[in-house]
């Protein structure tokens, strides 16, 4: 982490997992927990229909709440989808896009994605923009080419000021949910190439600005080691984070 030129962001990925009352438990747990630990931002990226819930049991504390979707229309016949509009109201600010698990079961492209991004951004949402390599990428030796090619495509457009509500998500397909994590020079590296795209695509400054986080089974056991480098800003964190304690235990390593 330098923390000297940007935040330091620990995000839970909750993916579809907790119903409303369990949201509720959770997230006033998580509270009691990560209270006054203020040396990084916290947000909790839940399912839709808990956002309303989640929102108001965060409200006073140090926990944001996030989405994990947006749709790129102000509205209309898109059955199924969540406007910008919509979650800004329930009492989303964040939303989460261009997960994997969209991008390989969802239909997901660069394409949508950066629609999706743009949209939120002129809403006002900050935007969690996830980007990463598959198995096969890394071992054919493609992964900065693949960073470097969805983060030109999925920022097309995204003007420099609006990266101040732009968080970047590195994330190995390959390390989420598996139990394999990248080593830290492996999330160094990777969180690296990215940040030398945004200086292609921007500038210096705006490149050192932005948090560029790591997702893919970051635990309470691997988070302090990989939040020491450098290029790497916080975490996204998928199943560590319904666990209270071990989110906590996460936040606590980013202070
Ligand atoms: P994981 O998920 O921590 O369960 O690997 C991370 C993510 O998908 O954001």
């Amino acid at each position: 982490m330098n923390k000297a030129t940007r935040k330091a962001v620990i995000a839970g990925n909750w993916k579809m997992n907790m119903t409303p009352s369990q949201t509720k438990e959770a997230v006033e747990k998580t509270a009691a927990l990560v209270k006054d630990k203020n040396g990084c931002d916290i947000v909790l990226c839940v399912p839709f229909v808990d956002i309303g819930t989640a929102a108001a049991a965060a409200k006073g504390t140090n926990i944001r709440i996030g989405a994990q979707n947006v749709h790129f229309a102000e509205s209309g016949a898109y059955t199924g989808e969540i406007s910008a509009a919509m979650l800004l109201e329930a009492g989303a600010e964040y939303v989460i896009i261009g997960h994997s698990e969209r991008r390989q079961y969802f239909g997901e492209t660069d394409k949508t994605v950066n629609q999706r991004t743009k949209a939120a951004l002129a809403a006002g949402l900050k935007v969690i923009l996830c980007v990463g390599e598959v198995l096969e990428e890394r071992q054919s030796n493609i992964t900065d080419e693949i960073l470097s090619m969805q983060t030109k495509l999925d920022l097309a457009g995204v003007s420099k000021e609006d990266m101040q509500n732009v968080i970047i998500a590195y994330e190995p397909v390959w390390a989420i949910g598996t139990g394999l994590t990248a080593t830290p020079q492996q999330a160094d590296a990777a969180c690296g190439c990215i940040r030398s795209v945004l200086t292609q695509l921007y500038d210096e400054k705006t490149a050192e600005s932005v948090t560029i986080q790591y997702g893919g089974s970051m635990n309470d056991g691997n988070a302090a080691e990989l939040l020491a480098m450098y290029h790497v800003d916080g975490g996204l964190i998928g199943g560590a984070s319904l666990v209270p304690e071990k989110f906590d235990a996460i936040v606590t390593a980013a202070q």
